[in-house]
């Protein structure tokens, strides 16, 4: 619904106020420190309040909390010669100043209300402090480890992350958008970003079409399905063509497939960068192209104002089409309440207000210790005791505010965090019983860090070795080549490794690392990610068994990082065989067995879950029907676990050949000790259907392979039935 009044406005617009309402920039007061009073003296925010006065400028992003936003707001709508307000944006990719998981770990609780409610709460803390756009979800699927910027999605599968890409909507755009509690998404970065080649960020991307669209376009589809009104166009090229500038993807599937009526903004000088690509002969041809295939928002290059109101005089842009753009923009703004309230969102007390609130940070807590992963538990060494032990904490990330809030926050902060060591420290009964030793840098050697490292292993009963990625590691541009433990490190796990004592890895990680010797050959190990501000109390949850793990991944951990891509719904080859031992010319690596190290889905609890009692309803599932698949889960511990119950199928015959498996659903599941579940699936033909050689969903009939597992490569229990025509 377009307010009437929109264009009224629009008809009393010059082309240079209307190519305004088309270009957003950084903030010149940015930085994220909300508390500072003043722009630093030598920034240009004067300027930049000019531009909005004179009616150059959208809005901007990643500024400085409410008193900028007031500063700024006032010069529109009091100041310019129409008086339309300004939106206020911002990356809020895992939270405000509560800062919650990376996006990537949250996957991991395989609980997408969970998602939900910590983007219901970012939005709270954040739309509270003047921010009415926010530059996410980011929904790119990713299936090379190398890619940095992994951290911020959804993980390696469609369905997986497609369901967070949903939760994630609804909880930043709530159901009313002109509510101070809620702001506008933005799906990013439309399409396939993940799929850079070699993981190497904003490197091209290259793929089929029916590749393209049943693997990487589900998960932004699934975002704009559930009510996102905003897409950000990706920096790579797509088969040829930069997304920035590409008709067929903007245009042609997202409005005219999908219906998409929300707008479209460039990613930071994007429509520029198609200068470098090699598409574009200049600015303003960048300009036009990126304008033409439908990015109605340029960011950051000032293309757009520089070039649009030229490109309308001469006729190369129709005017229509710019008022179309500027149409959809006053369209989002009267939506979010900006043209009734424009102050609505801007109030320097609620941001104090709203900040770091105990509610805020318990959900930190819980979301953090549901995105804890336990990949390997031998002799049942976690939970550990909370008295009776020494416990040697080593490693860099052992103690101190550093690397807990994680990459792409502008807002939060590591002060506001816990640390392992404060979050041990209170779970266990004598906080005398903690030793701390760095160890080792990150990347570096402390001279000496191992050797007392190893004295404070000796001294105690169990050694938790706390190792992995710097924060700066991951996101975006931090593609890494190698994705092991940093050699420092790995030589101070060995080191300790050697003292005999049991170790508990507990990883930092911004992506799947592929672990090696001490690392991968310690008894326990956890996978924690970024948790924010909640670190070191949901690490302790878990280690202490507060909690039981539930996480699972949502990425496969590989052998080597030389496997890369590997994700776990590949393709079976003619001669599918992993494993070099059992034929020589059959698909495999040398030296090492092409699975995952922990495939997908990986995940174990504090229980001991059994699957059993596998039954299909039927042996054939109709053309119109449905099909039960069920089976029993038993936890034999004598600890609660919950389960995530994954359902995976194959197609054995198809006109285009189909993964090795699919998760299909997924159900996570609460069991004390003793108890058992039937946990049952219902499978529809719609299920079962794939992107055919038209490039279209279609259903074929044929025997599919189904099994109910604890991961994608585990056997869990499984059978086959018949698709009937
Ligand atoms: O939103 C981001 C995007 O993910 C990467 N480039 C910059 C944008 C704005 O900060």
């Amino acid at each position: 619904e377009v307010p009437g009044f929109v264009d009224t406005l629009i008809s009393r617009m010059t082309l240079e106020e209307k190519a305004g309402q088309l270009s957003l920039m950084a903030s010149a007061w940015g930085g994220g420190k909300a508390a500072a009073l003043n722009p630093p003296s030598n920034s240009n925010f004067p300027q930049q309040v000019e531009e909005a006065r004179r009616g150059q400028l959208t809005g901007v992003f990643n500024g400085n909390g409410a008193r900028m936003a007031r500063i700024m707001q006032n010069a529109a709508v009091k100041e310019s010669r129409l008086k339309i307000p300004l939106i206020f944006a911002a990356d809020i990719i895992h939270g405000h100043r509560t800062i919650f998981p990376v996006p990537l770990a949250e996957v991991a609780s395989f609980e997408p209300d969970l998602a939900r409610r910590t983007a219901e709460v970012a939005a709270f803390e954040a739309a509270g402090a003047g921010i009415d756009w926010n530059f996410a979800p980011m929904v790119d699927v990713a299936r090379d480890q190398r890619w940095g910027r992994g951290v911020e999605g959804g993980g390696e599968d469609p369905l997986l992350g497609g369901l967070f890409a949903a939760a994630r909507v609804k909880g930043f755009q709530g159901p009313n958008l002109r509510s101070n509690e809620h702001f506008l998404a933005c799906v990013k970065h439309f399409a396939a970003y993940g799929a850079a080649e070699s993981g190497l960020d904003y490197n091209t991307v290259d793929m089929s079409e029916r590749t393209l669209r049943e693997v990487y376009l589900k998960t932004y589809k699934d975002a704009f399905d559930a009510g996102a009104l905003s897409a950000m166009a990706s920096f790579n090229e797509i088969s040829g063509v930069p997304a920035t500038g590409n008709h067929w993807l903007l245009t042609d599937v997202l409005r005219g497939e999908w219906g998409f009526e929300g707008f479209v903004v460039s990613d930071y000088t994007g429509d520029e960068e198609m200068i470098k690509h090699g598409y574009a002969k200049d600015g303003r041809d960048a300009a036009r192209l990126a304008f033409l295939a439908g990015v109605d928002m340029s960011m950051q290059s000032g293309l757009y104002r520089q070039y649009l109101p030229d490109l309308v005089r001469s006729g190369e842009v129709p005017e229509e089409t710019l008022n179309t753009s500027v149409r959809r923009v006053l369209a989002m703004k009267a939506m979010l309440g900006l043209f009734d309230n424009p102050f609505g969102r801007i109030d320097e007390k609620r941001e104090q207000a709203r900040s770091l609130l105990p509610r805020n940070r318990a959900i930190a807590r819980e979301s953090g210790r549901k995105s804890i992963v336990l990949l390997k538990n031998d002799g049942d060494l976690l939970p550990l005791p909370k008295s009776g032990k020494k416990i040697a904490l080593i490693g860099p990330f052992a103690s101190g505010q550093h690397d807990l809030v994680g990459p792409w926050v502008v807002y939060g902060s590591d002060d506001n965090s816990v640390d392992l060591a404060t979050g041990v420290r209170a779970a266990v009964s004598d906080k005398n019983s903690i030793i701390i030793a760095e160890g080792s840098g990150v990347e570096t050697v402390i001279p000496g860090g191992i050797e007392q490292a190893v004295a404070a292993a000796q001294q105690a009963d169990i050694v938790v070795l706390a190792i992995g990625e710097a924060q700066n590691m991951s996101g975006e541009a931090q593609s890494r080549a190698d994705i092991t433990v940093p050699k420092p490190q790995q030589e101070l796990a060995e080191a300790i490794a050697k003292t005999g004592k049991p170790i508990v890895v507990v990883l930092k990680n911004g992506r799947g690392l592929a672990l090696d010797g001490a690392v991968a050959n310690a008894p326990a190990i956890l996978v924690t990610w970024f948790l924010g501000t909640e670190t070191g109390n949901s690490i302790a949850d878990v280690l202490f068994g507060a909690y039981s793990p539930s996480g699972r991944l949502p990425l496969s951990f590989p052998r080597l990082a030389g496997q890369q891509p590997y994700y776990y719904a590949h393709k079976p080859t003619g001669r599918p065989n992993p494993d070099p031992k059992l034929d020589e010319y059959k698909a495999h690596f040398r030296g090492i067995t092409n699975t995952a190290l922990y495939p997908f889905g990986h995940g174990l609890t504090y229980g001991k879950i059994e699957y059993s009692e596998f039954a299909l309803s039927a042996p054939t599932l109709s053309g119109s029907g449905e099909i039960a698949v069920s089976a029993r889960i038993t936890n034999r511990g004598t600890r609660a676990a919950e389960e995530v119950v994954q359902l995976y199928t194959h197609d054995r015959v198809a006109s285009v050949t189909r993964p090795v498996r699919e998760m299909k659903a997924f159900r996570k599941i609460k069991l004390e000790p003793g108890q058992s579940e039937v946990v049952r699936f219902v499978l529809r033909p719609s299920d079962l259907s794939f992107y055919g050689l038209q490039n279209k969903p279609i259903v074929e009939p044929g025997r599919f392979d189904v099994w109910i597992a604890p991961s994608a490569e585990a056997p869990g229990v499984g059978g086959s039935f018949d698709l009937a025509a």
